[in-house]
């Protein structure tokens, strides 16, 4: 599929976060007769594409899915090339991502992460901490369910505390014991490969999100048509459950 070069949305009309369900790059490789990782390698290629792009455009919020609680599952040599991946992935973007005002966040258990990339994602971070331009947030061994469970443990035990009314308790208590605290929800979600799912990506936060699917492989998506689906966007009304007329 191609795109018209498209210039980037009005001024106004963009979204302030962008979360992305970065899937296909198995395919991507199958279709080569390449190894998985191979894919895997050329999709680390195109985060690297987005970030820039979404920096350019003045996104400030980009979220990817880049490991969930489920790819766990995945055979060991995969899950270890993965995480290789990050590593590299994160050392050498950190000079790019300080030069141009971005802070590295997660989101998920990093804990269950190998040592050596918990300590480069603790180092980036660090080195990224006063950046103000762009949030880019990994979801890494992330689950949507897990983290809403994780937050109904911990309103759960402040209730038998006695530090919180059970009858009182409001979204805003909930949401903020969530990975994503402090963080605006996404406004767009789009998620590659042509797989209509959301597949345990941000439940809470994607209440009111725009949805985009592409067929495209996660390793093909480029930034014309990144800046085709957010042109798209802006065009989009959203209403968060009002009238056309309410929202004018
Ligand atoms: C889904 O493709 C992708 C993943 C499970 C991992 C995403 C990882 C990257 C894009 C590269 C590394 C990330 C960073 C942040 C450097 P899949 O393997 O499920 O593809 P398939 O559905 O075609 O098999």
């Amino acid at each position: 599929m191609s795109f018209k070069a498209p210039s980037p949305p009005p001024p106004g009309r963009f979204p302030a976060h962008v979360a992305i369900i970065m899937d296909g790059n198995g395919r991507w490789a199958k279709i080569r007769s390449l190894s998985r990782v191979k894919g895997h390698e050329k999709g680390a290629e195109t985060v690297r594409t987005i970030v820039r792009a979404s920096r350019e455009i003045g996104i400030s919020h980009l979220t990817l899915y880049a490991f969930s609680t489920e790819n766990w599952q995945r055979p060991s040599s995969e899950v270890a090339a993965l995480m290789a991946l990050l590593s590299r992935f994160l050392n050498s973007e950190r000079a790019e991502m300080l030069e141009n005002g971005i802070r590295l966040s997660t989101i998920g258990d990093v804990s269950r992460l190998p040592a050596e990339v918990q300590q480069t994602l603790d180092s980036v971070k660090a080195d990224t901490a006063k950046n103000t331009d762009m949030v880019l947030t990994l979801a890494l061994s992330y689950g949507g369910r897990e983290e809403i469970l994780r937050a109904a443990k911990s309103l759960a035990k402040d209730a038998a505390d006695g530090k919180l009314d059970p009858e009182g308790v409001t979204e805003q208590d909930l949401a903020s014991r969530l990975y994503t605290a402090g963080m605006p929800d996404p406004d767009l979600l789009i998620r590659t490969s042509g797989e209509m799912r959301i597949s345990n990506f941000l439940l809470w936060q994607a209440a009111y999100s725009e949805l985009f699917f592409t067929p495209t492989l996660w390793p093909d998506f480029t930034k014309e048509e990144y800046l085709s689906i957010l042109n798209e966007y802006a065009g989009r009304e959203r209403r968060f459950g009002k009238t056309g007329e309410q929202i004018g």
